[in-house]
């Protein structure tokens, strides 16, 4: 059986054979023409019937979302808009969709009203689009790394360690809810589990890879991180997917290269391997940006804004010129920051890191040498004893969207930092151990996929990006 997917029955090459294609209705309009798409491409093909000839009962069933299998002969089609079409000889139903409780009909439907259907909303051509380029990233994050001599390294996603000491860790336990174990005071002993220790599911993978780098030099992560923070922003999620890169033997400087290199060889490969979504979504962001008022609408278009990224080199600051900018710029005529930066030290609102990508550089900007209060135990301290070797790598439109540092690589260094922050030698044992062993410079960086998908999708709220997005308010599915 000549059984051929969407995408291939559109290259016209099996014009005037008889062909079999599955698939969903989209529409079916005027008893005649049946859209049919299968996920292959984000174009569906036409089905022709002839209404008067055909089992009524069959098509009594072609409704919008309906499962069905066409066969019949691929033709030149007489119709504008498509090139071929498929004269129906026989139509199966797999699956009807009744239109009376089908939510996903041939309209507009609002985002908002998307969520709450998550499992249903990849019918849409949206979300199929995103999706589509959301797999295509994954491939080319993957390929890059490959390329590039990394290994992929799986780090666990049960751990005991806290690598960014922020404490918002989701606790593991494997407590009986039926008999749970008390403390004296009647809490529930959540040391009495099955690790022996209080164990969590991980923020990131990186403590465990800087572990796997001082031995095969270069891998990465992509996996599942987790992060109980409570923020209802289109930025965060619970549950979000990262990758991280660690590198033996890179300062930050290679680190900020390595960065840079990979962010813009990813998004050249969606620029030319999901054309055909990239441009459905930059014609519905282009609707969307016409109901906003002038000063609100991006200045570039999607694909505008993925080339220029991907041609022009990324501004480099330090946090200490940031600041000074900060201070001396008015962010418009009449009103001052909401959150003014009047002392050294403090950190940078997303205000303040937008203001520094859309007004003053208008590209994307790496932040460097944070001060050490600011950041995570782990970075290196620089000469100055107050600045990390640390870097934020800040996008237009979406902020933050890699965070990275060279590592403390001195054992005394770190322990002394360790012990500032009250963070117990015992828990990081193993940590201390590969700066006594072999230690060496080394740096790696986080990136946040789905912030990555938001900026390549032109896509406005990060719950959009990700299948089933895990928020405070929403793990229904
Ligand atoms: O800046 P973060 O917290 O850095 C780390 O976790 C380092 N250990 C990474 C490393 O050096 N290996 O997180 C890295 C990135 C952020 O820049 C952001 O893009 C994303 O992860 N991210 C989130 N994305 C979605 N929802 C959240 N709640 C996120 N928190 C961080
Ligand atoms: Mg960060």
């Amino acid at each position: 059986m000549n059984t051929k997917s969407v995408k291939d029955l559109l290259k016209g090459e099996l014009l005037l054979q008889e062909v079999t294609v599955n698939g969903w209705v989209k529409t079916f309009r005027s008893n005649r023409f049946i859209a049919l798409n299968d996920g292959s491409t984000l174009s569906n093909i036409q089905c022709v019937v002839d209404f008067e000839n055909f089992d009524q009962d069959i098509l009594k069933q072609i409704n919008t979302g309906a499962a069905i299998k066409v066969t019949g002969t691929l033709a030149e089609s007489q119709g504008r808009g498509q090139s071929v079409e498929i004269q129906v000889k026989e139509i199966l139903v797999h699956g009807g969709a009744d239109p009376e409780v089908y939510p996903i009909q041939p309209k507009k439907h609002s985002l908002e009203f998307l969520r709450e259907k998550a499992h249903l909303r990849v019918r849409t051509n949206t979300f199929s689009a995103v999706m589509r380029v959301r797999s295509a990233l994954s491939f080319a994050i993957h390929q890059y790394f490959r390329e590039n001599g990394f290994y992929y390294f799986h780090a666990p996603i049960i751990t005991g360690s806290d690598a960014e000491g922020a404490g918002e860790m989701f606790r593991v336990t494997t407590l009986d809810d039926k008999n749970p174990k008390l403390t004296e005071e009647g809490t529930v002993d959540y040391k009495e589990d099955f690790f022996g220790k209080e164990t969590n599911l991980t923020v990131s993978g990186q403590l465990e890879a800087e572990a796997y780098a001082m031995a095969l030099g270069k891998v990465y992560t992509f996996g599942p991180t987790f992060r109980a923070e409570n923020s209802n922003t289109s930025r965060h999620l619970a549950e979000f997917w990262m990758i991280e890169p660690e590198m033996a033997f890179y300062d930050l400087d290679a680190n900020m290269d390595l960065a840079e290199d990979f962010i813009k060889s990813v998004l050249k490969y969606v620029l030319e391997h999901c054309a055909e979504d990239l441009e459905f979504l930059e014609k519905r962001l282009l609707d969307e940006e016409k109901t906003k008022p002038q000063a609100e609408r991006s200045e570039m278009a999607l694909l505008e804004k993925l080339k220029f990224v991907t041609e022009n080199g990324f501004k480099r600051v330090s946090y200490t010129e940031a600041i000074d900018i900060l201070r001396n710029s008015k962010p418009n005529k009449k009103k001052k920051f909401q959150y003014i930066i009047d002392e050294w030290g403090a950190d940078l609102q997303s205000e303040h890191e937008r203001y520094l990508v859309e007004k003053h550089f208008k590209c994307p900007v790496i932040l460097f040498d944070y001060p050490a209060k600011i950041k995570a135990f782990y970075m290196r301290l620089n000469e100055d004893g107050k600045t990390v070797r640390a870097m934020d790598i800040l996008f237009p439109g979406i902020g933050e969207i890699v965070g990275g540092s060279q590592r403390e690589e001195r054992l005394d260094v770190l322990k002394e930092k360790m012990a500032a922050l009250d963070i117990p030698e015992e828990e990081l044992w193993w940590y201390l151990d590969l700066r006594k062993f072999g230690t060496a410079t080394h740096s790696g960086f986080g990136l946040g996929f789905e912030r990555l998908v938001l900026f390549a999708t032109g896509m406005g709220n990060i719950r959009d990006v990700i299948p089933f997005p895990r928020t405070p308010q929403n793990a229904e599915f």
